[in-house]
């Protein structure tokens, strides 16, 4: 019988493999990180009503300004209705987050104002297209109250 020596220089080493664990463990850690870095667009835990807020902040801040504060301080010119249409557009957006942050995701009470505000945010977009001062602050006082509303049941 012939007997076949296996010699130690023919038993593979073991760092191939171990190579490709570590690889393996880098590629999931690198996966969670980001995962936490871009959450899923569907993942609503990562969503912050405080960020949320104060995207709606900066917005409505830059309409404000724009249709009551420049017409003044820029005597007799037009307000900058295309800027102002879009960050209404950018409120529409951004409330339609609002039904899908952890701790509301069940209140339809909280769903119906952050619907209010989508939809008072729209409607005075339309009109700031058609660049009409008078109907856009009528419009304005509409979108506040939408605000107030919902602060009154869940912020005070
Ligand atoms: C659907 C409900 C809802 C609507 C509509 C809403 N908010 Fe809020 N807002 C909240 C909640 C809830 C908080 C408290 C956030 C927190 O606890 O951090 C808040 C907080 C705020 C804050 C304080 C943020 C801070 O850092 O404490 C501002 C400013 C704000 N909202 C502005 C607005 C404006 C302007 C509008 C309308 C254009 C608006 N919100 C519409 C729910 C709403």
């Amino acid at each position: 019988m012939c007997s076949i020596k296996v010699s130690p220089k023919m038993v593979p080493k073991e760092r191939p493999r171990a190579m490709v664990k570590n690889f393996a463990v880098a590629a999931v850690v690198a996966a969670v990180a980001l995962v936490l870095v871009f959450p899923a667009p569907g993942g609503s835990q990562e969503i912050e009503v405080g960020e949320v807020m104060s995207r709606i902040e900066g917005a409505y801040t830059e309409v404000v300004n724009s249709l009551l504060i420049f017409p003044v301080q820029e005597m007799g010119d037009e307000a900058p209705f295309d800027k102002i249409s879009e960050r209404l557009g950018e409120i529409a957006e951004t409330a339609r987050l609002l039904p899908r942050i952890e701790n509301y995701e069940d209140d339809s009470s909280f769903r119906n104002f952050a619907g209010g505000l989508e939809k008072r945010a729209g409607e005075m977009a339309a009109l700031a297209k058609k660049k009409s001062q008078a109907e856009s602050i009528t419009a304005l006082a509409r979108l506040q109250a939408a605000c107030l509303e919902c602060h009154k049941n869940f912020r005070f």
